[in-house]
Formats: C-alpha cells, structure tokens, sequence
C-alpha cells in the first residue's frame, strides 16, 4: 500500500505542545491534551491532528491506517540544541582528576582539558569524523531527539574545522535525525597558535567565515566567552564580523563568572547557554530580551557545579530550553530525558516548562519555526511512549524510552 496519507492512532494521550506562550513560567494546568487522538500525514508534515475516529471516519479510505494497540502517549520529537558530539577521544581522566580534587590548571597540565580533545579529533580523518558522529546521532535519536545541533570547535584551525563542519553536513545526508551544524572556531585560542586571541579570531572570520557560507556548512556561528577561552571584549568584534555576513550567533555564557550573557543580549544573540553564574542582572536582562537562555543540566552533572538557575529565569520572563551539551570533557552522560528529570527536581520546574524546553522553545534557539509543535502544517517529528500519561516520562528519569519515534514523516526508530 502506498498512498499519499498515513492515519496513526488512537493515542490515549497527545501532548501537542500549541497555544503555549514562548517566554516564562509555565504551569502543567495549561498544558492541552488530546484524549483519543490521531495524527494524519502527509509526505513529511502533519495535515490534521484530530479526535482518531473522527479522521478514521474522513480518511479511513484513502489513508494507510496505523493501528495502535494499548495505551501510548504522543509528543513532538525532542530538539537537542547544544551538543559537541563531533570528538574523538575521551576524558575519563579528567572527570577522575576532578574528583579527586585537581584544579582545571593541573588537569590542562597533566595532558587533559578541551586542547586534549583537539588533538584526539585532529587524529580522525574526516570519514572516521562522520561515523562518530553518526554514532552519537543514533543514540540521541533513540531517545526521541529527531533535531539536534551539532557544535565543531575541536579543531581550532581552519582546516580542522572545516573538516568537523564537512563531516556534519556529510552526517547529516545519511543520518536519521536531522543535524544543525554551528561553528565553534572560539572554543579557546589554540595552543599552537602564534599570536594574540584577537588575531587567531580574525583569522578564522576572515579566512573560514567565507568559506562556511561558500559551501553551506552552517549558518550558526558560536563562542566559549570566559576566562580561559575568550573574553567579552575579544568576541564582540568577531561576532559584529558575523553577524554582518548574516550568520546567527549563540553564546557559551556564564558558565563559570558572568561573562557572556550581556553580549548575547547586546549581539541579539539566538542564544545564551550555560548561565550556571548569571546573577539577577544577567537574568533580567536575559528575560527582557529575545535570547533563549538553555540550561545545560548534564554540564552541571559533571563537572559537579551548580545548575543554571532555571526557576529563576523562567520566573523573570525568559524562553527557557534544556539541552545535554554532549562533551568529553563536562558532559559526557548525553541523555535529553534524564538530565532534564534532574534540572526539574532540582529548580523545582513543571513538566509543561521541561517539555516546552526541549520543543518549541528549544526551537527557538535553532531559530527553527517548522517543528516542535503538533499541528497541522508542522514537519511530521514525534516521539511515542507505551505509557498512558505522559507525567511518567519524567518522573522515570529517563527510564522510560520511546517505543517509536517518527521524523519528517518516515519512522526512524522503532
Ligand atoms: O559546553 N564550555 C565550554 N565547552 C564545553 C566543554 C568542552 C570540553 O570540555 O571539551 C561545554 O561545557
Ligand atoms: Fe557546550
């Protein structure tokens, strides 16, 4: 049977994520759901979202019908908005060193550190690149994550992070998740570079820039601003430069000493991510702007420092995502659902703000307005849990996976 349209249904429960305000707290009463919906298709959107009997009744003929049996829960597939899972190599010395009490100085000096990664990633051809990402790619969709943003920023010259933005395009032609690449040449001035931070930044806007946008490599152009990468000051030209060329910016901000967030404010940033040191100014002026603040709770995790205070920004009035920064180095857990249970424990956040942080609002930060939401017109991405309420999937922390997850109209894990 291949007919233009596909019937799913019916869902105990349909968690649409519509009609909900793009900034602020949320609370679960305003959260809709559909009892005994069904989901109709068509190519790769959504064309209506309905009461399943009802279409069953409209379209019943001319739809292929896929019948669901027992109670299953139906939400818009994940976006993950903040990754590094383009790496080679592993710092499972580090996390170790940290434990056991070593500063960032003597865990750098003992050979380990982001500059440790860069050299593990500079080892991998471009083809062996591609497949590590595609294996990170695999287990993230796994978890319902059908969108997710994949950072460079291990190569730290322009040839190397051509090759990671090359190997992400090239991931992404075949992988099943659908992959937003950003370039993160400042992730921190390159220990083989001859010159000042400033000039390595203007060689990478000057010789790299051009070229990202001559071979569509990306559109998203991100820096690590803080003490040990690039200061606020050193970036802000960069960004101008960026900017100028029509890229979007994003900002690794105040993660460990308010550093980054006023410039993301002051660039008109798409994003700000970690904030785990934002005070009340920077979270003012984070809530009274356009720049999604993400929340990166498995940095937190490992690195073992505080959580990006979430309550608090969404009580001011930001847009707030959750993202698993997937890293060697300060994350390595990469798992969307769990880390995401424990931000909501830990910042006390609804299910409706956690759901909302990793869909539309995450989204947002992609500047992506197809996806995330269930609705008729949306890129048909959603995720479907043998459950009959979707509270469990928090309150499992991640031990609740999806039975089956659908991207732009094609079931992708099953
Ligand atoms: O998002 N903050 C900087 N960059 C990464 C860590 C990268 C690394 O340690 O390899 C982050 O946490
Ligand atoms: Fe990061």
């Amino acid at each position: 049977m291949n007919k233009a349209l596909t019937l799913i249904g019916p869902f105990k429960q349909l968690v649409s994520m519509a009609n909900l305000p793009m900034k602020g707290a949320l609370k679960d009463s305003q959260l809709q759901i559909q009892e005994n919906a069904g989901i109709l298709l068509e190519g790769d959107k959504i064309k209506a979202i309905s009461n399943f009997n009802d279409l069953k009744t409209q379209y019943g003929q001319e739809a292929n019908l896929i019948l669901l049996q027992g109670d299953q829960v139906v939400l818009p597939g994940y976006i993950d908005c903040h990754t590094h899972i383009a790496f080679g190599g592993n710092r499972a010395n580090d996390f170790a060193m940290r434990n056991a009490g070593s500063s960032y100085l003597e865990i750098a000096e003992a050979g380990g550190g982001i500059w440790s990664t860069v050299k593990h990633t500079r080892a991998l051809s471009e083809e062996e690149l591609t497949e590590v990402i595609l294996k990170h790619a695999d287990a993230l969709l796994e978890q319902g994550i059908t969108t997710i943003e994949v950072k460079s920023g291990y190569g730290l010259n322009v040839a190397e992070e051509l090759k990671t933005l090359r190997a992400i395009k090239k991931a992404n032609e075949s992988s099943k998740a659908e992959l937003i690449s950003t370039c993160l040449a400042a992730h921190m001035c390159p220990k083989d570079y001859e010159g000042s931070p400033e000039s390595y930044l203007e060689w990478i806007a000057e010789e790299l820039f051009p070229v990202l946008k001559a071979e569509g490599l990306t559109n998203r152009i991100d820096a690590f601003v803080e003490k040990s990468a690039f200061t606020a000051e050193q970036t802000k030209p960069y960004f101008e430069k960026a900017k100028s060329m029509g890229f979007d910016i994003t900002v690794h901000a105040d993660q460990f000493s308010t550093s980054g967030s006023a410039l993301a404010v002051e660039v008109d940033a798409v994003s700000a991510d970690h904030l785990e040191a934002s005070t009340a100014e920077e979270i003012q002026a984070l809530a009274n702007s356009n720049v999604v603040a993400v929340a990166l709770p498995a940095a937190s995790l490992g690195i073992g420092c505080a959580f990006t205070p979430a309550r608090k920004l969404l009580d001011a009035g930001a847009c707030l995502a959750i993202a698993t920064d997937w890293n060697p180095g300060s994350a390595p857990m990469g798992k969307l659902i769990e880390s995401a249970s424990i931000l909501a424990s830990m910042e006390k956040l609804s299910n409706t703000e956690v759901f909302a942080g990793i869909t539309f609002r995450a989204a947002k930060a992609l500047n992506l307005k197809d996806r995330a939401i269930l609705k008729a017109g949306a890129l048909a991405d959603f995720i479907i849990y043998e459950t009959a309420n979707y509270q469990n999937i928090t309150y499992l922390q991640g031990s609740l996976k999806p039975a089956r997850v659908w991207k732009s109209g094609m079931e992708v894990f099953r």
